[in-house]
């Protein structure tokens, strides 16, 4: 070890027990705090990733209440699972939690405690092994997420790119070795906590509260904003749509997504690729078979994915008793009563789901 390195891993060792002490004063009082299970864990973690706080808890108390323990969640059908992730996002979590459970399952239904084991499991990464490992199971590892690529790279001042996995292995190489033997989840929970409240991304750090501000090498040079590194993403590419809110009185139709790729398995408002004139809806309509159609334009909306832009045109079409066409495509017409308790609809459409209420004017 040169003696960088040697300096480095001193400073580490001597930020564990003041966030140790920074926890257990400060720490926040969450649901999955109150009884860390295995599956509790497991199923926080996941909701928890690229998704606020405050955002999880109902989904949380909702899951557990609906689906308790993984045997349940093996065996829930795929419609029911993805109705109770509506709205949160990133739908493949939900399919991998089912596809894990199964895993279990078969492997005798206990969640495994080696970080090995455990990344053998659909959508369990290192640092959710990590946090099932520490959290549920005390085990001395890691859960390295952005929180803490932030923290440890203003700590040691370090250069390196957080958007490179090197990055990520090399910060967890660099704490394994100075995890304590016990309560290594309330380190990596103090971890996050700093991350979320004090040692902030995007914006000056309250530095004034950090448990580590004596000793923190980006704050004693006042370079904290220098810190983490993190090279460009390239920007998301744009796909425009002509949304239809294509309804009679009773009922509206919807398009169940294909089961693999973004959005996969959820229910969507037909669409039009392109920005289209009303004339150009109500000629594609034609060709399914609808004529004596009603048409106005409701508002555009635009939804932002991790890679992708949606900018969306929309219109309200309105015919008489509309039914399913022959086979020739997957228009479903669900009842309006049903319309948004059966199906899961991403929130990419949310600025439409008013128009599938009852007693929406139609014109
Ligand atoms: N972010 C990711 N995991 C978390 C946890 N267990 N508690 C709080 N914030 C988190």
């Amino acid at each position: 070890m040169n003696a960088q390195d040697s300096a480095d891993k001193a400073l580490l060792t001597e930020s564990v027990p003041a966030l140790l002490a920074w926890y257990d004063s400060a720490h926040r009082d969450l649901p999955w705090r109150a009884d860390p299970t295995p599956y509790h864990v497991w199923i926080s973690e996941i909701m928890l990733q690229q998704t606020r706080v405050e955002a999880v808890k109902p989904y949380y108390a909702r899951f557990l209440g609906r689906l308790p323990d993984v045997e349940a969640l093996a065996n829930v059908p795929d419609d029911v699972l993805l109705k109770l992730w509506e709205g949160l996002g990133y739908y493949s979590r939900a399919r991998n939690l089912k596809k894990a459970a199964q895993q279990i399952m078969v492997q005798g239904g206990e969640i495994p405690d080696t970080i090995t084991e455990l990344c053998k499991l659909s959508g369990i990464g290192s640092y959710t092994a990590g946090a099932i490992a520490s959290i549920a199971y005390d085990k001395p590892v890691p859960a390295v997420d952005g929180n803490v690529l932030r923290i440890v790279m203003r700590l040691l001042a370090k250069e390196d790119d957080i958007a490179l996995p090197q990055t990520k292995k090399m910060t967890e190489a660099l704490l394994l070795p100075v995890m304590p033997s016990s309560g290594s989840g309330r380190l990596n929970q103090a971890f996050m906590d700093l991350g979320a409240t004090v040692c902030l991304p995007n914006a000056a750090p309250k530095c004034d509260t950090c448990p580590l501000s004596q000793i923190c090498r980006a704050h004693l040079q006042g370079e904290e904003m220098a810190y983490p590194v993190k090279s460009a993403k390239k920007p998301r590419r744009i796909e425009e749509k002509t949304v239809l809110i294509f309804r009679d009185n009773n009922r509206i139709a919807f398009r169940k997504r294909p089961n693999k790729g973004l959005l996969a398995g959820l229910y969507e408002f037909p669409w039009m690729e392109g920005h289209r004139s009303p004339k150009e809806v109500l000629r594609y309509l034609k060709g399914l078979g609808y004529s004596a159609l009603r048409i106005r334009p409701i508002e555009p909306s635009k939804h932002i994915f991790t890679h992708i832009e949606w900018h969306m045109t929309a219109y309200l079409v309105i015919g008489d008793d509309l039914e399913a066409p022959g086979d020739e495509t997957d228009l479903i017409f669900a009842k309006l009563s049903d319309a948004l308790t059966l199906y899961a609809i991403p929130s990419a459409f949310s600025a439409y789901i008013k128009y599938c209420k009852e007693n929406e004017p139609l014109v």
